[in-house]
């Protein structure tokens, strides 16, 4: 691949076809009833193409510009440019925002004389009686906003934190602050803070059970956690990309089983699933733009801010579409990631700033990245590691006195080393994937097959039974 800045002809080319297949779609979708399945679609591939064309342009001038990363696990550590998911961030808010008409193009053609005959609407005596405007699903739009002003404010901080490497006890709440305009608008558009009880608690509790406040407060949790999970599960090439399109491509599959023919139309949850895809759909164009430049052996590094963004998106399609119990399923390696961590999120074990695995120049492959201990542990803290190192969950290297003088660095790829052993850059990349789609799919059976344990029945069904 290049990274001299410019396209090679077979590129142009290719991505010049897309270009023009796409956009002669989304054109033909308007003549219809708009299509808007279809419409995001073919934004997506445009997407594709404008997001791979503008990291490949903007990447030397990023470079020049100082935003660039050392890459630690290549002999040399190059330096290579930085913060490219704002690049792939900006072509996703513009795709989002040229969507809007395609998503409501029936209903604005409703809301007019019906054929979309503007002169009539605008007649006094219609606006005074009420146009049809009531017909127009301001609720939706009025949540797609939201999501979106979420999507700007995180990539906005996003920006500021790979401009300024902002300290990562600070920076855990830039989502928290993101996640504001969606929740405001949750407030006063939908309100709903119900959950359903499992059926062994409905005995006590009754079917319902009204979170109030306490729901803000989860899903506030949910928009900080996702975004900042994936920023931790990082540090080898194209980790951070491929994990978040494996989680988007679960989470559309998901989306499309709700969808007819597979779930029979009404459904009360098609919406909202139909308002998830148009999300991920461009998300999912411009994250694999990005992987083409990301994936080992990286040719541009993707910053936090494509992190927080991927990690915002899924926080809003699962807030907004009412499956973030489903969405939570998906991260299981990243809630591992976190649970393994907090002991040094929460420095009761020293936390160095960066704990991506160490290159072994000699070797050419990576191992784990440790944490010293000039001072050993305390007791509590030794027998802990201790403990850990028989379960093989960490490994430690001790002293002639038997004193702990290096721990390895708490995070999933660390402990995938300890497990496998030292192995390729990319290889480890390739295992993640796999652990990532695997859980993944587990997740989504247990969401199917096993809730029904404990739920009446699986949503897909309702209405049905
Ligand atoms: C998070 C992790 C940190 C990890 C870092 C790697 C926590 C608490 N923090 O920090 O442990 O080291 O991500 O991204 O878990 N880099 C590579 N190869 C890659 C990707 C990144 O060498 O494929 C290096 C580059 O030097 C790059 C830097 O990581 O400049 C980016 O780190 P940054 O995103 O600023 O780290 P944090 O998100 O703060
Ligand atoms: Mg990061």
């Amino acid at each position: 691949m290049n990274s001299s800045g410019s396209l090679s002809r077979t590129e142009a080319w290719r991505l010049l076809l897309l270009v023009g297949a796409s956009g002669g779609i989304l054109v033909n979708t308007v003549q219809g009833d708009g299509a808007p399945l279809v419409a995001s679609i073919a934004l997506t591939g445009i997407a594709f193409a404008l997001g791979f064309s503008m990291v490949r342009w903007l990447g030397p001038v990023f470079l020049k510009a100082g935003l660039k990363g050392k890459d630690m696990a290549k002999p040399r550590r190059p330096e290579i440019p930085e913060t490219m998911g704002a690049v792939c961030a900006v072509v996703y808010l513009l795709s989002l925002i040229v969507f809007i008409p395609f998503a409501f193009y029936k209903d604005i053609v409703a809301a007019t004389s019906g054929g979309g005959n503007r002169d009539v609407v605008v007649e006094v005596h219609h606006v005074e009686t009420g146009r049809y405007l009531h017909r127009f699903p301001h609720g939706k739009l009025a949540s797609y906003l939201s999501g979106l002003l979420s999507l700007q404010s995180v990539v906005i901080l996003g920006i500021g934190d790979d401009l300024l490497d902002i300290r990562w006890r600070h920076k855990v709440l830039i989502p928290a602050f993101a996640s504001i305009p969606m929740l405001i608008v949750y407030f006063v558009d939908f309100g709903v803070t119900q959950v359903v009880v499992p059926v062994p608690l409905q005995r006590y509790v009754g079917d319902f059970v009204d979170l109030g406040w306490l729901y803000y407060m989860y899903m506030a949790a949910v928009a900080i956690f996702c975004p900042n999970a994936i920023n931790m599960l990082a540090g080898i090439n194209g980790i951070e990309v491929a994990q978040s399109l494996v989680i988007a491509v679960l989470l559309l599959f998901n989306d499309a089983m709700y969808l007819a023919p597979v779930t029979p139309y009404p459904h009360p949850a098609t919406d909202s699933h139909l308002f998830s895809i148009y999300f991920l759909l461009p998300f999912i164009g411009v994250s694999a733009a990005l992987l083409c430049h990301n994936w080992y052996p990286s040719k541009v590094f993707v910053g936090d801010t494509y992190c927080y963004l991927a990690g915002m998106v899924f926080a809003v399609v699962g807030i907004l579409g009412h499956f973030s119990k489903t969405l939570l399923l998906l991260f299981i390696p990243q809630i591992f990631n976190f649970l393994y961590s907090t002991p040094q999120l929460f420095k009761i074990i020293p936390c160095p700033r960066h704990r991506l695995p160490k290159f072994n120049a000699v070797t050419g492959l990576l191992d784990t990245s440790v944490t010293e201990w000039p001072i050993p542990p305390s007791p509590l803290v030794a027998a802990a590691l201790h403990l850990l190192h028989k379960l093989r969950l960490a490994r430690i290297t001790t002293n002639e006195d038997g004193e702990i003088v290096e721990s390895t660095n708490l995070t999933i790829l660390n402990l995938w080393l300890v497990w496998m052993g030292p192995m390729k850059e990319n290889r480890l990349a390739w295992h993640m994937v796999v652990v990532q789609t695997a859980c993944g799919i587990l997740g989504l059976l247990v969401r199917h097959r096993l809730a029904l344990l404990v739920f009446h029945h699986d949503n897909r069904t309702f209405g049905l039974v």
